[in-house]
């Protein structure tokens, strides 16, 4: 970090106008939901442009909030970036946005490269030329992984702030470039930044490509769970809302050119997690103990599938005062409760209706 940088650490100060790119994917509602209704002072907008992950149903209770305005747009665009950040003054960044599937990014890298890397560079740009005059009060929040780090082995080690990066994936490849790139502009510009790697998150509103919303789907459908390999692979787990809560803290209290690591100290392997899983399924669907594990199916392994993930989060939680709020088998249930309460969330996501519907609607009001 460079000298002018170290010694600009004050508290970022409350500022109006607030880019969250990527909000209308799983944590950015979460966490755009969680600003808009706990800032009033803030302008908050959003910068989306509505991949299969993005989804404005996710946002539907604040879309008319006065402080809130969506756009629809692509952070690649090298045209259209600039002209935002002019227009708007933004005066902080969180910076969401991505392509965030692991199994995707196998079969297409370049995407996540396009995205990842390119999308982030740019919008770093527009952000140092936006605020080139006066860096003061200003601040770049990036959004990372835990993935970053590579893979630990069963040895009770954890991941921290120092550990290495080693990514395995076109996934975390694409997000360790673009973290260097975060700190490059720091170290080179001076660009206040922050940058947090946080674990795995699930709650409302995961696609149901992931892990968790893949697997409850299925049960309820009597479908087949695919599990890569014998399941072995270990996941630290986090409440989507303890990490937007890690977010506004570190985005208001973080120090510039530092990075936090946020985990919720809560290692499963697969195997066990889906077991929890389809207990809590067969007591919510009235079935039998014992009747879902049945669909738990083996399957091809993925490729380069790192062994096991776990945060050390003490800097964030001596420093800054964030801990998670919820218990796992708590914060499961409630999860699993959502998908039920939310079939026409998951139907509409899975038949891919909601892009038709929700764009026609965002079209209707300009
Ligand atoms: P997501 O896939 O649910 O949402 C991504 C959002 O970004 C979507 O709304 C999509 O439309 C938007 N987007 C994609 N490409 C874009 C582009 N070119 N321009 C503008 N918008 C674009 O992802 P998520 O799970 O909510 O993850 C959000 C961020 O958090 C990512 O940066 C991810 O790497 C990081 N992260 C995720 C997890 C997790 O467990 N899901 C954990 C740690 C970090
Ligand atoms: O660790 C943080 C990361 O967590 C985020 O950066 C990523 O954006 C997010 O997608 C997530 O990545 P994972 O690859 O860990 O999540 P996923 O839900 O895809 O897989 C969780 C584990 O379950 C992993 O070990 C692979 C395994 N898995 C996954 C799927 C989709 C299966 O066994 N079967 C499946 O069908």
């Amino acid at each position: 970090m460079s000298n002018t940088t170290r010694s600009n650490n004050k508290q970022f100060k409350m500022k109006k106008n607030i880019l969250i790119t990527g909000a209308a994917g799983f944590i950015g509602s979460h966490l755009v939901r969680l600003f808009v209704n706990k800032y009033p002072e803030y302008q908050i907008f959003n910068l989306d442009t509505l991949t299969y992950a993005g989804n404005l149903e996710n946002l539907k209770d604040i879309t008319d909030a006065p402080n809130y305005t969506f756009i629809k747009g692509d952070i690649t665009d090298e045209v259209f970036i600039p002209e935002l950040f002019a227009k708007y003054n933004f005066d902080g960044v969180i910076h969401l946005a991505a392509e965030s599937h692991v199994d995707r990014s196998i079969t297409d890298p370049f995407s996540f490269i396009r995205t990842n890397v390119f999308g982030t560079c740019n919008l770093l740009n527009a952000a140092k030329n936006a605020w080139k005059e006066n860096m003061e009060g200003k601040r770049f929040y990036h959004v990372s992984t835990d993935e970053v780090y590579g893979a630990l082995e069963f040895d009770g080690s954890f991941f921290t702030e120092s550990t290495k990066y080693d990514p395995h994936s076109p996934y975390s490849a694409s997000k360790a470039s673009s973290d260097h790139f975060v700190r490059a502009y720091n170290d080179t510009y001076g660009l206040p930044v922050v940058i947090s790697n946080c674990s795995n998150n699930y709650g409302a509103n995961h696609f149901p490509e992931k892990l968790i919303p893949l697997s409850i789907n299925n049960i309820k459908h009597n479908k087949p769970i695919p599990i890569y390999g014998k399941g072995e692979n270990v996941r630290d787990w986090l409440w989507v809302n303890d990490h937007a809560r890690a977010i506004d803290i570190i985005f208001h209290n973080g120090k510039n050119g530092q990075t936090y690591n946020i985990g919720g100290n809560n290692e499963w392997s697969n195997i066990e997690l889906i077991h929890k899983l389809c207990e809590i399924m067969d007591r919510k669907l009235g079935r039998e103990q014992g009747e879902s594990a049945k669909l738990i199916t083996f399957v091809k392994d993925r490729a380069g599938h790192d062994l096991r993930y776990a945060i050390d989060s003490s800097k964030l939680q001596n420093e800054l005062g964030w801990k998670p709020s919820l218990q796992f088998e708590e914060g499961l249930e409630k999860t699993v409760d959502w998908y039920l309460e939310n079939q026409e969330w998951l139907d509409n996501v899975t038949s891919g209706q909601y892009q038709n519907y929700y764009e026609k609607q965002y079209k209707e009001r300009q």
